[in-house]
């Protein structure tokens, strides 16, 4: 259990996603609050991994600071008035209309890419004429948009076309621009510190203006994947350090979709490489 509830009750909750608490802070902006629960093929686990909440959300302030002259994010300056072991878990951000879109961008073939790619030789739905070993670098980053599902829904792969449907021609445009933008920006800044950031994924709303905002989480282990990177000898290790080192044990432990105690060893180990990648990321030069 989350020890949140008592401090933060003053606001009301408007919704739990898989990892936060979404509460109405004022007429414009929403407090989030992120907990140390972990999702994985879509299902959330009650047993908690103690610290995740608290690097995430410094994790993600950290990138939102590093990018804010690229695109305008939801976070707002104004000091929130709690107690710091919970205010350090918490973003207070501007509100927007959600669009329902995750904006998918690879710079390596892995996950759901590689494995489309492995049964159809197909990259982002097109046959590609380059042939590719699982974890190869694309020429270019590719954007892999998916919808982004209601409550206890599975997100699906679309193409370009079918975002352009969704969302409008324009729109799908500077998504893709912008979340390339990102993407190259963040991947040379962390290759510089060490760790490779495979792929990720944003999601953006619109600011009572239109503007188009960047939203939720950037660049975290929840919604990233990362390797580790030696600069001096050049070389990948495609260990993750990552959500994928749990989707790894459940898959290993053949886990039937139910409610499990994590193993001790197991959540330390994900806080650990969690807590690797962060200190990596922004350790200053
Ligand atoms: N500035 C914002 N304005 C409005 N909604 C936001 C804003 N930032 C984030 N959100 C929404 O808050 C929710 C955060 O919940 P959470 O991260 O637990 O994820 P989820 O959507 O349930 O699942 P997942 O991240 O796995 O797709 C998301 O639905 C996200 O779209
Ligand atoms: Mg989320």
């Amino acid at each position: 259990m989350d020890n949140s509830s008592d401090v933060l009750n003053k606001y009301s909750l408007l919704f739990k996603g898989k990892v936060r608490n979404i509460y109405n802070y004022s007429n414009d902006k929403l407090l989030i609050y992120t907990s140390d629960r972990i999702s994985a093929f879509d299902y959330v686990f009650e047993d908690e991994i103690k610290g995740k909440g608290l690097l995430l959300t410094k994790m993600a302030k950290f990138w939102f600071k590093k990018t804010s002259n690229i695109i305008t994010n939801h976070i707002s300056e104004e000091l929130i008035d709690l107690p710091s072991h919970i205010k350090d878990s918490c973003m207070l951000v501007k509100k927007t209309k959600v669009l329902p879109i995750e904006a998918i961008v690879r710079g390596h073939i892995a996950g759901s890419a590689w494995s489309a790619y492995k049964s159809s030789q197909k990259i982002n739905g097109l046959v590609s004429k380059k042939i590719y070993k699982k974890y190869d670098k694309f020429d270019k980053p590719i954007f892999t948009p998916s919808t982004k599902a209601e409550i206890g829904g599975k997100d699906i792969n679309i193409s370009i076309a079918e975002m352009r449907k969704i969302i409008g021609g324009e729109l799908t445009e500077e998504i893709q621009n912008m979340s390339i933008k990102l993407y190259d920006f963040a991947y040379s800044f962390a290759k510089e510190r060490g760790v490779i950031i495979a792929d990720t994924k944003f999601e953006f709303g619109l600011d009572p203006d239109n503007n188009l905002i960047l939203i939720d989480e950037i660049f975290t282990p929840d919604c990233s994947r990362f390797w580790l990177y030696d600069k001096k000898l050049k070389e990948l290790n495609h260990e993750a350090f990552d959500k994928q080192f749990f989707r790894d044990y459940l898959i290993a432990s053949n886990w039937n979709k139910e409610q499990i105690m994590i193993p001790d060893n197991i959540k330390e180990k994900i806080i650990s490489k969690y807590r690797t990648a962060y200190d990596l990321i922004t350790y200053e030069t």
